[in-house]
């Protein structure tokens, strides 16, 4: 039992977990999101009741009533952040309150409960405690913590739900991109948009992502790894990929990232780049970059580098961008010294081989 202001939680453990030789051989080899650990957090809510039964429990499947509001409406909200192995061999999230803080905020747009943010600290924290065996032996892995809340009555009115139902479950997790490519590409959508201004674009729900399989399908169809969406409006600025946020390294130092303009979403591993190249200096900039733009400086030469950041794909390289009139090599096609730079810098934050200056490693103490 762990204590929390006005939140027990109690812990159920496996009665049958994994065994060791099948879970070894899924560590060493898990890929991204479809190897799950032997437990999970459920906590739920209800309107005058507010979150109680707090559980860590054995992962298994819902029953859910056909007539559950989150199967008909998509009242849905979820997270994703990563505990990682330290130098000194124990245990660290990185980022875990920015997570929270952006769930209640994608919350609130979906009209559904805030949840206290130590409440969403300790789920995860008590996950990977209980589920530390779970971490990968793969190069470059990490234990992906997924927190999702999913409105849980049964009812077919359409009005925000009087009972949710909080989760997280955690998967052990190697490289994002299948090909394991240390690049990937681009696909330009110009028929579909991801999210319009006053839409849900800035929340993490999983509705956005439902909008954004079509489009992703269309890039895989033709041989590219991810789309890229244009803004609703014009279909002129570049927004971000369907998981990942965007930025762009000049020949002249600049360096620029989509702006938050409430359609794209506010990725932590964004900002925490931001922060990074602020701290140095660089000449970076929060602005609208357009694709036409975009595809004059790569063919010019203007533009040395892009790269896509996320908690999943941490930073990846863009080698090419791609739309049905043709295909533009970035800067040498591969990954470029910035980008490189970034990623080092990033990765030995999360992992505790370079010194955490903003207090973003929650240490676990196991
Ligand atoms: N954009 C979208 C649409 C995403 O799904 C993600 C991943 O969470 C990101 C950007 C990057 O966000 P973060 O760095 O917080 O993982
Ligand atoms: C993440 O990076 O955590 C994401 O959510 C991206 C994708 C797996 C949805």
């Amino acid at each position: 039992m762990a204590d929390n202001p006005g939140i027990t939680f109690e812990r159920l453990p496996h009665p049958a977990p994994t065994d060791a030789a099948a879970r070894v051989a899924a560590l060493a080899n898990p890929g991204f999101g479809s190897v799950f650990s032997d437990h999970m957090v459920t906590i739920d809510w209800e309107d005058g009741k507010g979150w109680h039964d707090a559980t860590v429990r054995p992962y298994g499947p819902l029953s859910l009533d056909p007539a559950t509001a989150v199967l008909h409406y998509a009242q849905e909200v979820f997270e994703g952040l990563k505990a990682y192995k330290q130098a000194d061999g124990g245990l660290a999230m990185f980022r875990p309150d920015a997570n929270a803080a952006r769930f209640n905020a994608s919350a609130r747009r979906l009209a559904m409960p805030e949840i206290p943010e130590e409440v969403f600290i300790e789920s995860c924290r008590l996950l990977v405690d209980t589920d530390r065996d779970w971490y990968p032996t793969v190069e470059g892995g990490s234990l992906y913590l997924r927190p999702f809340m999913i409105a849980s009555e049964p009812f077919l009115g359409v009005r925000p739900a009087k009972k949710y139902k909080y989760l997280v479950i955690a998967s052990p997790a190697g490289n994002y991109f299948k090909s394991n490519a240390t690049t990937v590409s681009i696909w330009v959508c110009r028929e579909h948009s991801r999210a319009a201004l006053g839409g849900t674009g800035a929340a993490k729900c999983g509705g956005n992502y439902a909008a954004s399989l079509v489009p992703q399908a269309e890039a895989i169809e033709h041989g590219h790894d991810q789309v890229v969406f244009l803004d609703a409006e014009e279909h002129k600025w570049v927004e971000e990929l369907g998981g990942m946020n965007l930025f762009f390294v000049f020949a002249d130092g600049r360096i620029v990232t989509p702006p938050l303009t409430g359609t794209i979403l506010p990725g932590i591993t964004r900002n925490s780049l931001l922060t990074l190249a602020r701290d140095e200096g660089l000449d970076v900039h929060e602005e609208r970059y357009s694709l036409q733009q975009w595809q004059a400086d790569a063919a010019s030469g203007k533009l040395v580098e892009a790269f896509a950041c996320g908690t999943a794909a941490v930073v990846t390289p863009v080698g090419t961008l791609a739309d049905h009139d043709g295909e533009i090599v970035i800067g040498s096609g591969g990954p470029g010294q910035l980008t490189q730079k970034f990623r080092d810098r990033l990765v030995g934050i999360q992992r505790g081989t370079i010194e955490d200056k903003h207090g973003w490693v929650m240490k676990l103490g196991f």
